[in-house]
Order: C-alpha cells, then sequence, then structure tokens
C-alpha cells in the first residue's frame, strides 16, 4: 500500500459524529496500552499521528484517521483499564458494541494482544465476542521487539491456544519499534478492504 496522505479526522463520541465519506474501516482494538496507536503510527509512517502515551487509557473516543482517500482507522478505545469509573467504562462500553455490531462500512477489526504475556480474560472476551458476531478479525501480537527471536515461536502458539483461534487465522508477530509484520499486516487489510 503506497500511503500518500494520512490524517486525523475526528474525536467522535458516537454515531452522529462517524464520517459519511463511505470509505471501508479498520478498527484497532485491544487493552490499555497493548500498543493500538504505536502501530497505526507504523502503519502510516507517521511519528505521532496517532497519540501514544505511557500512561494507559488515553483513547477515550474513536478516533478516525483517513489514509489516501480510501480507508479510515478507528482507533477504539482501550479496554481493561481499572482507574476509570464503572459508569464511564459502560458508557465507552456501549458505544464501542454499538460501532462494531452496526457500523456499515467496518471490513476488519484488528485485535492486538500483548505478546509477551498470554492473552487476558478480556482479550479472550473480545475475541469472542467479535467471533460470535462473524466480525472479521485479525489477530496481532504486539510488541514483539521485547521477545528473542526463539522465544517468538512459543508465545505465538500461546497466544492462538489461549484465543482458541481456528488454524487457518492469521497471527501478524508485529513491533512498532521495528517494523516487524507490518508489510504482512498491510496486505491483510487491503485484501479485507478490497483495496
Ligand atoms: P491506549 O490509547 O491507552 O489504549 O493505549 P494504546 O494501545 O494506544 O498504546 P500506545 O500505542 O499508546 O503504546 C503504549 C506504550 O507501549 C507506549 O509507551 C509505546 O511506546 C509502547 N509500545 C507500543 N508498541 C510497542 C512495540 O511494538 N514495542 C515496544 N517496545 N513498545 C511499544
Ligand atoms: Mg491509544
Amino acid at each position: 500500500m503506497k500511503i500518500k496522505t494520512s490524517e486525523f479526522v475526528i474525536s467522535a463520541v458516537g454515531p452522529k459524529q462517524y464520517p459519511e465519506d463511505g470509505f471501508p474501516e479498520v478498527a484497532l482494538a485491544g487493552r490499555s496500552n497493548v500498543g493500538k496507536s504505536s502501530l497505526i503510527n507504523r502503519l502510516l509512517l507517521r511519528k505521532n499521528l496517532a497519540r501514544t502515551s505511557s500512561q494507559p487509557g488515553k483513547t477515550q473516543q474513536l478516533n478516525y484517521y483517513r489514509i489516501n482517500d480510501e480507508l479510515f482507522f478507528v482507533d477504539v478505545p482501550g479496554y481493561g483499564y481499572a482507574r476509570v469509573s464503572k459508569t464511564e467504562r459502560e458508557a465507552w462500553g456501549k458505544m464501542i458494541e454499538n460501532y462494531l455490531r452496526n457500523r456499515e462500512p467496518l471490513r476488519l477489526v484488528i485485535l492486538l494482544v500483548d505478546l509477551r504475556h498470554p492473552p487476558t480474560a478480556l482479550d479472550v472476551s473480545m475475541y469472542e465476542w467479535l467471533s460470535h458476531y462473524d466480525i472479521p478479525i485479525c489477530v496481532v501480537g504486539t510488541k514483539a521487539d521485547k521477545l528473542s527471536k526463539n522465544q517468538l515461536p512459543k508465545h505465538a502458539k500461546q497466544v492462538r491456544e489461549t484465543l482458541g483461534m481456528p488454524k487457518g487465522q492469521p497471527l501478524v508477530l508485529f513491533s512498532s519499534e521495528t517494523g516487524m509484520g507490518r508489510d504482512e499486516l498491510w496486505s491483510i487489510i487491503e485484501q479485507a478492504a478490497e483495496l
């Protein structure tokens, strides 16, 4: 994918603010701090387009990014951040659930898990929930640079087993630091979005 332009569009707090251009959308989901914003920046070769933070829970709306006037990335608020109120958590939950279930242009959800650790119970519920609603998923294991080359297969296997991924479903080993997995992930995105 040749990236000609990439730009932030809107932090949407509800459906009225979702863009109406009709371009296919690819959503990034995963727990707080897993590396969603960093992955967007690496895919788009932009240093700081998506705001990253060492403080979890920073992304609280659906952040839309437009690429080449042909595609949107949607950065979904990270789940599993304890330090927000229950009411807040429920409000986001409803918005995200609605978006993921009903958004017509949505073509793919990239589910990020931290490759260093087994997927959490929340990761498993998210995976099962998406599968249950037949939402196309691509699982990405992030922070691969933190593991040695010979640790990677063992950790990949652990992700597959814990999530219960079917054999043919791809698991992309990714690093926003080194760019590992970038080409593979782009080709999955292009295929899903029919670009
Ligand atoms: P929220 O917006 O809070 O949900 O977090 P996020 O999922 O967008 O995570 P973000 O991209 O902000 O990254 C969180 C932290 O992890 C930052 O300190 C990043 O620098 C770091 N990080 C993200 N991806 C990688 C990676 O591939 N390798 C390494 N070593 N660090 C990473
Ligand atoms: Mg973020």
